[in-house]
């Protein structure tokens, strides 16, 4: 029996240019994978200081702005629409806090990463932003509906 279900929690995950220099995309997805979460978009994008100053609005006035979006800038990204319960903060957890030192070992940040300025993972922090993010970033149809046959076992 099908049943008509609200439309799954999504959030935007981004691997910043050091994270793909450095060889950490499939470890990405896999943790974000095996977690049970569905990936729903993804792309490899070099994006223009233009969209990074679109997407880090909310820091324009900080000190480390114009380094932050050189750095991001400085190469490939791949963006990433994940889905599932409670996937915003999930993903958050997973990927430890902003700077590396407070980041717990078990953590993507605490795992891989010892620079605030080079923390190679991004990830909403609330399912606005998301929401945001994920229109700057994709278009409408660059976005699958997808079902997997192991559904409602794997979530
Ligand atoms: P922020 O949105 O506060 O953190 P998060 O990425 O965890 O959501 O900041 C965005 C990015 O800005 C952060 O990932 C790294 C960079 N940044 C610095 O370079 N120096 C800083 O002091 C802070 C707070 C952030």
């Amino acid at each position: 029996v099908r049943v008509m279900r609200m439309p799954r929690e999504r959030t935007y995950i981004m691997v910043k240019p050091d994270g793909v220099q450095r060889g950490l995309v499939g470890e990405i997805i896999k943790r974000f994978e095996q977690r049970g979460f569905k990936l729903v978009a993804m792309k490899m994008k070099a994006a223009s200081p233009e969209l990074l100053q679109q997407h880090y609005a909310d820091l324009s006035s900080k000190p480390f702005f114009p380094g932050l979006i050189a750095y991001v800038g400085s190469g490939p990204v791949v963006c990433m629409v994940w889905e599932g319960t409670d996937v915003v903060k999930t993903g958050r957890k997973m990927l430890g806090e902003t700077k590396p030192l407070e980041s717990n070992p078990g953590t993507i940040r605490g795992d891989y990463c010892i620079d605030v300025g080079r923390n190679i993972i991004h990830g909403s922090d609330s399912v606005d932003s998301a929401n945001k993010e994920i229109n700057l970033w994709f278009t409408p149809e660059e976005i699958c509906e997808w079902r997997s046959m192991e559904e409602p076992w794997v979530y």
